[in-house]
Formats: structure tokens, C-alpha cells, sequence
């Protein structure tokens, strides 16, 4: 998409030495500069005692286990931009230290890879140091636990750089299977007549993994499966899904419209919410022993607007569960006679969407007559495309478009607080949570809430 601001000519990375750096961030990087697109200087920051050796010792550890594949050539051609500022974020000292290693830098990108705590402490520092003229901030998920919450730390970043500064970064959007399904639903007119009250009898969003918590036990019992997944990851799904067609494709017509629809969706009510737990999940190294996080949750919801008024919303995530998919199934209407006398069906008319993680899937379901004397038929499936993965990573694109200064796949404020909006009213522990068997589609109670309407569509292993 159209860009507005310059190519970044720095990166400094806070949170260095941390777990995100590792395993996403520093792979990412190593993919620029393959890619050429890397700004020539990268400068990690940390409070862990170590030098610019040290770091590039722990860049090239953490490349060998998490991106294997990295020629020798490119790592080696990372290392060579990577510098180092040792420091506390509290202290005046580190930022004056990370400005004089930025001299003659006009675009720095300043990537905050650190606890949402700290967010506000490294935005303050940046400002006093005089860091932030010219610079473009990345802030990672979670935006906040609440929406009181982001509303406050988008008002602290906001103090400090404009909103076109700020690139709050979610994954999903950077995945190529989820700008396919903006791009299917705009490129193609059969659609448009289809996708609205009229012809839709639902929506369902399912992201199931089949593992669990157990190296961030401490982090996921502070956040549970609404704030890890369904505010930013499901709601940015729902509000491609359900948007109204942009009149201009750039940035900020696009995320008008998603803000738009986000703004549209009802709040979920804690009468349309099961939660879930899964048994065992208090034996996870870093949880509370009385935890009632919940590691799984379904709930309906809808969009109040002309298009979409009275069609359920259904979405539903967790950890553990039989199978690792995301999946969106849009339900058509069925024949409104049943001509063929058939048994009742689940599932006639359907778009399905299958958003990876293995396996990337457009397809539309329909029925037809088998073979014989009888009027009676079976379902298949026109599958329209199929992919096997991603040739960019998310962050590998994300960071590359930050560097580049394109916002359009990074989340706006408008849309993070409508999002915290919808799910403000569920974040409860309080809350009924039901157990499920790992390795199960959840809680057995969550089979209520679309029982009217055919039951949930599992995805296929
Ligand atoms: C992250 C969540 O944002 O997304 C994780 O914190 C989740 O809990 C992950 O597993 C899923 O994303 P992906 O791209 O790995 O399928």
C-alpha cells in the first residue's frame, strides 16, 4: 500500500535479550537483511551486563535454534550491523547512551519488545533523551488488559508521538492467509450480493491449537484466551470478514472501515460466553494454584449494522484442544424448501476460510445428487485455493513494512479500544469457567451456543 513516511535508517531494539527478540524478532531481522531491507544499523537494548560481543554471541545462539535455515552469509552480514547499549530503562543515562549511538540518524524505529509494564517508562525516556523527533515506535501485543487500560497507554504513547508513529503490531495481520481473505472478499463480485442478512445465517471463527501453555505459564495466567487471541488476533479476522468495502485501498480508508465495523460489533455478554479450562492446567509451571484463567473461550456475538443485523457471531479459541487450525466458516441460508425430503443437515452452503497454520484453504461448500434413482445428494467442496505456508514470515513482513513506514497492517487506536470495547464485559475471572479433556473441542457447555444453528464446524486435522 501507499506509504507516507520515510525508510527507517536505524533500529533499536528494547527487550534485546528477551524471549520475543529470540524466537521472532532477530529470525525477522536475519530475513531483511537477506532481503536487503534491513536499516544498516540495529541497536539492542537490555539490562543484562552484556557488550556488543556478548549480544552478538546471543543473536547468533538464538538464530542457530530458531531460524536454522539462515545462510551462514546473512547471519554473519546481521551480526555486523548489531551494536549494543546495556542500561536500565528507568535511567536517563541509557537513552542519552542509545542517542549517542544513533548520531546522524534522522528515522529511527524504536522497537519495544518489553512488558506492556514498561511501555510507558521506555516511551517517556525516548521523549526525554529527545529520541522520538523523526523516530516511528512498534509496540507489541498486548496493547493493554482492559479497555480503561489501552486507553491509558494510548493516551501516554500518544503523548509523545503521533498516531502515525505508532505501529501496534498483531501477527495475524501480517499473515498472508488473512490479507487473502481481504482480498477474495474485494477482488470478487459473486460475493457481494451473498455476504450480508439476507443470505447469511452465520459466522463462525474457530483458532484451536492442540498445545498448551507450559513455557509461559506465568504470562498466559496473567492473560487468558480472550486477551491473548480473541481481542486482537479474531476481532482484526471478524472485522475483515465484516467490513463494508473500502471506496480506496490505502491506508487509512481501509482502517477506517475496519474501526468502523469493530465499533458496530456488540459487547459480548457473559450469558453468550463459555470458558473453559483445561484439566491439568494448574500443574503448569508458573500458574496460580487456584488460577480460574481460562484457556478457552466461545462466544457469540453480532454486528449491529444494516448488513449484518441478527446474524450470530460465533467465535471460539483454546489451548490443547483436538486440533491446531484457524478457521472461518460463513453459513448461506439453506434452500428455503426441502425439495428432496433429506435428513436434517448441518451444513449446505458454506465459504470456508482456512487461515493456517499448516494449511491455507479457500473453499465453498455445496451440495450434490449422488449417482442413481434417488433425489438425494452428498456434500463436496470447490476448493478455490490452497497453500502450503507462507513465504514471509508475519514479522519478517510486519518489521519490513514498519522499516519501510506503511501502517496499513498495524492495528490503529480506534480499532484497539472497539475491540477492548466487545470483550471489556468477559474479562471477569469470576466468571463460570467449565474444565475439558485435553485433546477434546472444549467444554462440552459450549455446544449451547450454536446448537439453534447446526452446531460448530470442526476443523479437519
Ligand atoms: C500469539 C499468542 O499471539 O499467537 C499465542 O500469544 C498463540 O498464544 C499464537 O499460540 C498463535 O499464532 P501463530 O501464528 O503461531 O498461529
Amino acid at each position: 500500500m501507499n506509504t507516507h513516511d520515510s525508510t527507517a535508517d536505524a533500529l533499536v531494539l528494547f527487550g534485546a535479550s528477551g524471549d520475543l527478540a529470540a524466537k521472532k524478532i532477530l529470525p525477522a531481522l536475519c530475513a531483511l537483511e537477506r532481503r536487503h531491507l534491513l536499516p544498516p544499523f540495529v541497536l539492542g537494548v537490555a539490562k543484562s551486563g552484556w557488550s556488543a560481543d556478548d549480544f552478538r554471541h546471543h543473536a547468533r545462539a538464538a538464530l542457530a535454534a530458531h531460524a536454522p535455515e539462515a545462510a551462514e552469509a546473512d547471519v554473519t552480514s546481521l551480526l555486523a550491523h548489531l551494536d549494543y547499549v546495556d542500561g536500565d530503562y528507568r535511567d536517563a543515562a541509557t537513552f542519552a547512551e542509545v542517542g549517542r549511538r544513533l548520531q546522524g540518524r534522522k528515522a529511527p524505529l524504536f522497537y519495544l519488545a518489553i512488558p506492556p509494564s514498561m511501555f510507558a517508562t521506555v516511551v517517556e525516556g525516548l521523549h526525554h533523551g529527545r529520541l522520538d523527533k523523526g523516530g516511528r515506535v512498534v509496540v507489541e501485543k498486548p496493547f493493554g488488559r482492559d479497555l480503561a487500560s489501552a486507553q491509558n497507554l494510548n493516551k501516554i504513547v500518544g503523548r509523545v508521538f503521533s498516531e502515525r508513529q505508532i505501529y501496534r503490531i498483531d501477527h495475524y495481520l501480517g499473515k498472508e492467509p488473512v490479507q487473502n481473505l481481504l482480498y477474495f472478499r474485494f477482488a470478487n463480485g459473486f460475493l457481494e450480493p451473498l455476504w450480508n442478512r439476507n443470505h447469511v445465517r452465520s459466522i463462525e471463527i474457530t483458532m484451536a491449537e492442540n498445545f498448551g501453555v507450559e513455557d509461559r505459564g506465568a504470562f498466559y495466567d496473567e492473560v487468558g484466551a480472550v486477551r491473548d487471541v480473541v481481542q486482537n488476533h479474531l476481532l482484526q479476522v471478524l472485522a475483515i470478514l465484516t467490513m463494508e468495502p473500502p471506496v480506496r485501498y490505502d491506508v487509512d480508508t481501509v482502517r477506517d472501515e475496519k474501526a468502523k465495523v469493530l465499533g458496530a460489533v456488540r459487547p459480548v455478554r457473559p450469558e453468550d460466553l463459555v470458558r473453559g479450562q483445561f484439566e491439568g492446567y494448574h500443574a503448569v509451571a508458573g500458574v496460580a494454584p487456584d488460577s480460574r484463567r481460562e484457556t478457552y473461550v466461545a462466544l457469540r456475538t453480532q454486528v449491529d449494522s444494516w448488513r449484518w443485523a441478527g446474524v450470530p457471531i460465533f467465535i471460539r479459541a483454546g489451548k490443547l484442544l483436538g486440533v491446531t487450525a484457524t478457521e472461518v466458516v460463513v453459513r448461506w441460508n439453506d434452500p428455503p424448501r426441502d425439495l428432496f425430503g433429506e435428513p436434517v443437515r448441518a451444513l449446505s452452503n458454506y465459504a470456508r476460510f482456512r487461515l493456517g497454520p499448516d494449511r491455507v484453504e479457500i473453499a465453498l461448500g455445496a451440495r450434490v445428487k449422488e449417482n442413481g434413482e434417488a433425489m438425494s445428494g452428498r456434500m463436496i467442496e470447490l476448493e478455490l485455493d490452497r497453500n502450503a505456508s507462507d513465504e514471509e514470515t508475519p514479522y519478517e513482513r510486519l518489521i519490513g513494512d514498519a522499516v519501510r513506514g506503511d501502517p496499513s497492517l498495524f492495528a490503529r487506536q480506534d480499532a484497539v479500544e472497539a475491540s477492548w470495547k466487545i470483550v471489556d464485559d468477559i474479562l471477569d475471572e469470576r466468571l463460570p469457567l467449565y474444565t475439558y479433556k485435553p485433546g477434546t473441542m472444549g467444554p462440552a457447555e459450549a455446544l449451547g451456543l450454536t446448537a439453534v444453528y447446526g452446531g460448530w464446524y470442526d476443523p479437519r486435522p
